[in-house]
């Protein structure tokens, strides 16, 4: 997964069994696992590409790079190539962990001046860790997003969307997707299609469902976004309303009344023909995932449509329709 802001880009790979996967919870809950140890290593961009590889061939259960100076990255074509000129690159690894060993051996990969610096993390619940961090979001006075385990109180003109946290991106806590919530709030949904490309944890197909709309197709890269997303559909009861698939299966000929896309500029400029190709004449068009830095740019790849922007912390929001010829 990768965050990116004016001054914060922070890239996770997260392997098998890592605290936040559900595998791993389940092993710790088992009492199997003691203690976490993080080493992390700072250096130029052109070494960082050999301490990640070293850190997953030496078996790191996860593997995290940050920006260790300021030079803030905005996404281009390839998203997933972090260019900072400083890295901080982190390897999260098991008790038994030969530490020295992991260190020496990640000094002899780093060169001179490669300095490992470990960190310790006592045993915890991970699961209640997380669980006690997420709470329920409002999104707007009758719209909100709220963890299974951390309900509200029913009321006549809540939507409550529920998401299970730590499955994929999508917990109704980034400025991004409370954005595009907010515009889909504000939709004519009843008995409308709607085509979320980017779905995440499903947030935003779930919530249009529940909001009124007949059916919504939801669509990732990612197979554990998938996952998530039916799961999510089944907690919220939309399930049978929602179809989940892979970019390369969306048929290419079906039309959406709304397309929302939350993913990168880069990637959402790169879609542009796609996401035209399946919103219906009239159709409404969401985007987001933007920095408001970058909004003239994706304006300009959309520009046959008349956008509204919103804002909320340094990111964007475009919403509108096709402009009549
Ligand atoms: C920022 S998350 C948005 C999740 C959710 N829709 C939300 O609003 O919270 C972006 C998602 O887009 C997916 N993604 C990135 N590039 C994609 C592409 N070209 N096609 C489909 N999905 C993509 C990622 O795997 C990720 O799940």
């Amino acid at each position: 997964m990768r965050l990116s802001g004016a001054n914060l880009w922070i890239s996770i790979t997260w392997k098998d069994s890592c605290p936040v996967d559900r595998r791993q919870r389940s092993i710790v809950k088992a009492g199997l696992q003691t203690h976490w140890w993080r080493i992390s290593v700072t250096v130029a961009l052109d070494a960082a590409g050999r301490i990640e590889e070293a850190l997953e061939v030496l078996g790191a259960l996860a593997v995290t790079r940050t920006d260790a100076g300021d030079s803030p990255q905005f996404d281009g074509a390839v998203p997933d190539q972090p260019r900072w000129a400083l890295q901080s690159i982190s390897g999260l690894f098991p008790p038994e962990a030969d530490i020295p060993t992991l260190k020496a051996q990640l000094m002899a990969v780093g060169g001179a001046g490669t300095a490992p610096i470990t960190e310790h993390f006592a045993d915890q619940d991970w699961e209640l860790s997380g669980r006690a961090s997420f709470s329920p979001v409002r999104i707007s006075d009758h719209l909100w997003v709220c963890p299974p385990w951390n309900r509200l109180p029913e009321a006549e003109d809540r939507v409550e969307v529920v998401i299970t946290p730590g499955l994929a991106f999508g917990t109704g806590t980034h400025a991004t997707t409370q954005l595009c919530l907010q515009q889909l709030e504000r939709q004519m949904l009843r008995g409308r299609t709607v085509l979320d490309w980017g779905c995440g944890s499903g947030v935003l197909a779930v919530a249009a469902l529940l909001l009124g709309a007949a059916d919504a197709t939801a669509v990732d890269l990612d197979p554990k976004a998938l996952a998530a997303s039916g799961e999510n559909a089944v907690l919220n009861g939309v399930n049978d309303a929602l179809s989940v698939c892979r970019p390369d299966e969306v048929n290419g000929h079906e039309q959406y009344d709304i397309v929302v896309a939350n993913i990168l500029a880069g990637t959402i400029m790169d879609l542009a023909p796609t996401l035209e190709r399946h919103l219906a004449p009239n159709g409404i068009l969401i985007l987001s995932g933007i920095l408001a830095v970058q909004t003239d740019r994706v304006q300009a790849a959309f520009a046959q449509y008349n956008l509204n922007l919103s804002h909320r912390e340094e990111w964007a929001c475009l919403c509108g329709s096709r402009i009549a010829s």
